[in-house]
C-alpha cells in the first residue's frame, strides 16, 4: 500500500529574531500514510510544533516541499493555506480551546462556519458530540465540563469536519493519567472507524505506546522512525 497522506521532503524552518536566525527545521523529511496513528516525539526546543504548524497548514516552510492528501501546500497563499486547512486538518490542543461562552454544540459548529458549510451544520456538529459520547451535554459551556469531557468536545470540533488528519498537540498534557487514556483510547476508535490519520504530539511514552509509530526529531530533522515492529522504516 502507498496512500501518503503527508509527504514532506527537506523541510526547513528558519525563524528570523532580529540580527539571529533560529533554524528549527533543518531539512527534515517524512511520509505518513493514510489512517497510520503516529507519535512525534523529541526534546523541547527540537521543532515537533514547528513541524506540526506546517503539517496543519498554519504556517509554511522557509524550503522544501510539502504535500498534504496530494495537494502541494508548501507554496500556496494565506488563503488557500486557509482553505486546505479548513477542510483536511482537524486540531486538538493541549489546553482545550474551547470558547468558554459557548456551548459544546455551538464550538463544534465552528469549523463548519469556517468551511463555509450552512446546511446540516448543527446536526453534524450533534452526530460528532455523539461520536464522542456526550450526548447529553449538547447545551453545556465548558467550565460546566469535566477536563476529559472538554477535550472530547474538542475532539468533536477537530472530526466534524471529517478531516484527512487530526492533529493533537500533547492532548492529555492536561489530564489525569485515566482520563488521559480514555482520551486515547477515544482518538484510536475514531481512527478504527473513520481510517483519519491521527499525529499524536507527546513526551509521555505511555501514550507514545497507543500508536503504531514513533518519529523521534531532534534539532529539526528525523532522528529514528520507528514502527512497533522494531523495524526501522
Ligand atoms: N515563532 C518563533 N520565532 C522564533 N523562534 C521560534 C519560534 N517558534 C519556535 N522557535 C524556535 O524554534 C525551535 C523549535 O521550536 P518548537 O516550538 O518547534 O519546539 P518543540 O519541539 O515544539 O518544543 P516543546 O517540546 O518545548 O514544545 C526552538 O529553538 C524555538 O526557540
Ligand atoms: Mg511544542
Amino acid at each position: 500500500m502507498n496512500d501518503l497522506v503527508i509527504e514532506a521532503h527537506n523541510l526547513t524552518k528558519v525563524y528570523q529574531m532580529g540580527d539571529v536566525e533560529v533554524h528549527a527545521l533543518r531539512g527534515l523529511s517524512v511520509s505518513i500514510q493514510r489512517g497510520e496513528v503516529v507519535a512525534v516525539m523529541g526534546p523541547s526546543g527540537s521543532g515537533k510544533s514547528t513541524l506540526m504548524n506546517i503539517i496543519g497548514c498554519l504556517d509554511r516552510p522557509t524550503s522544501g516541499e510539502y504535500y498534504l492528501d496530494g495537494k502541494r501546500v508548501s507554496e500556496l497563499k494565506d488563503d488557500e493555506l486557509a482553505d486546505i486547512r479548513n477542510h483536511k486538518v482537524g486540531f486538538v490542543f493541549q489546553s482545550f480551546n474551547l470558547l468558554p461562552r459557548q456551548s459544546a454544540l455551538a464550538n463544534v459548529e465552528l469549523p463548519l462556519r469556517y468551511a463555509g458549510l450552512n446546511r446540516k451544520r448543527k446536526e453534524r456538529a450533534r452526530t460528532a458530540l455523539e461520536a464522542v459520547g456526550l450526548s447529553d451535554r449538547l447545551y453545556h459551556r465548558p467550565n460546566e465540563l469535566s477536563g476529559g469531557q472538554q477535550q472530547r468536545v474538542a475532539i468533536a470540533r477537530a472530526l466534524v469536519n471529517d478531516p484527512a488528519i487530526i492533529m493533537a498537540d500533547e492532548p492529555t498534557g492536561n489530564l489525569d493519567s485515566s482520563s488521559g487514556e480514555e482520551i486515547m483510547e477515544l482518538l484510536l476508535q475514531l481512527n478504527r472507524e473513520s481510517k483519519t490519520t491521527l499525529i499524536i504530539v507527546t513526551h509521555d511514552p505511555e501514550i507514545a505506546a497507543f500508536t503504531q509509530r514513533v518519529i523521534q526529531i531532534r534539532d529539526g530533522v528525523v532522528l529514528g522512525n520507528e514502527n512497533k515492529a522494531g523495524l526501522e522504516l
